[in-house]
């Protein structure tokens, strides 16, 4: 009977060795180590051997026998199981990486360039950045800012109009915002002074393209509202700002002018190393109109503010001599800065 028992086992073991799936495994252990297996076949005839020392020597080399196969199996199923595991994870493999060895690397656009120097720029110089939304209400792209409605300066901005009515508003006051200066009113409404923010950000006008002219075009702007604020204030701030931004060759210079929203008003324009000047923007105090329009009182604030075109200043600084160039989406263009 040892004999038998041996044979069997050795037999399974064998068996069991060569398993190369899950269900091979499934099916040996249902052969070998479950109740109608050859070793329980063994079993059941121990009873019929003479001597208990008979029964005791094959009962104990059963139970060894039942050991080795369970063990075996269970070997045999985990070896199994991470190998069809293995093989599962290499047929699904999803390579994510790319090879971008001799890809050419992009860069950010022209006006994105321009817009995040100034930010660095005026930020060095103590400024905040602050935003507003490129839909506007009339009131604060116009009313707010000194321009009242049938004020002839809204005439000079083409401005597009959205067709959205406000709950107890009226048709027409919803616009795409012509400038910028509409975030000063948002800015005073929020925030206490001492105020000392720019806000770039995307206008819209009804201009047609031209070389010096976009409808939707950016400009940046800043404001600077404390106590004693002054022009020389706006004058320095300007100079500083221009020599940061080109370089020290570079000088700037107000020029009387006029704006709702600033009084006084000036033109700022910059020199060239070369001795040339050309027009950046527009600038002033601000108005003591729209100061009390923010919620300020304009006997104990004053501030100036300034506006000016990203593009533009974009064009001029690389020598590009047509803004639509920067948006016409030509490569030969693009990678050349
Ligand atoms: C304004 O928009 C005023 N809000 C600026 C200002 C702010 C004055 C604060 C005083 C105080 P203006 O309409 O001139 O001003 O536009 C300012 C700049 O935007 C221009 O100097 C020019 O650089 C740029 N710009 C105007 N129209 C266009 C256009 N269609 N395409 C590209 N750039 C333009």
């Amino acid at each position: 009977m040892i004999s038998d028992i041996t044979a069997a086992r050795d037999a399974a073991l064998t068996d069991i060795a060569g398993a190369s799936s899950p269900d091979e495994v499934a099916a040996m252990t249902t052969r070998y180590a479950g109740k109608k297996g050859e070793l329980a076949g063994l079993k059941k005839q121990l009873g019929s051997l003479d001597s208990i020392d008979a029964k005791k020597a094959a009962g104990a080399a059963i139970n060894e026998a039942m050991g080795a196969v369970d063990s075996a199996l269970d070997e045999r199923r985990a070896l199994v199981a991470a190998d069809a595991m293995r093989q599962q994870v290499q047929t699904e493999r999803i390579d994510l990486t790319e090879y971008v060895g001799t890809a050419t690397r992009g860069h950010a656009h022209l006006v994105t360039q321009a817009w995040e120097r100034l930010e660095d720029v005026f930020v060095g110089l103590g400024f905040c950045v602050a935003e507003g939304p490129e839909v506007e209400t009339d009131w604060h792209n116009f009313e707010a800012l000194n321009m009242g409605e049938g004020h002839p300066a809204r005439g000079e901005f083409d401005t597009l109009f959205v067709d959205h009515v406000p709950p107890g508003g009226k048709p027409g006051t919803t616009v795409l915002r012509t400038h910028t200066s509409p975030v000063q009113i948002r800015t005073m409404l929020a925030e206490d002074p001492p105020i000392y923010v720019i806000a770039p950000g995307r206008v819209f006008r009804r201009d047609t393209p031209d070389a010096t002219h976009m409808p939707v075009f950016h400009q940046i702007e800043g404001l600077v509202v404390d106590r004693g604020i002054s022009m020389a204030d706006l004058a320095g701030t300007i100079d500083a700002f221009t020599k940061a931004f080109f370089g020290r060759g570079w000088n700037s210079r107000l020029r009387p002018s006029y704006f709702p929203f600033t009084e006084p008003s000036a033109e700022f324009d910059i020199q060239r190393p070369d001795g040339s000047w050309i027009e950046l923007g527009g600038c002033g105090m601000v108005h003591p109109n729209v100061l009390t329009a923010g919620g300020l009182d304009p006997e104990e604030w004053s501030g100036f503010a300034f506006g000016f075109g990203i593009d533009r200043m974009a064009i001029m600084r690389h020598g590009v001599a047509d803004i639509r160039e920067m948006f016409s989406d030509d490569l030969r263009f693009s990678e050349q800065f």
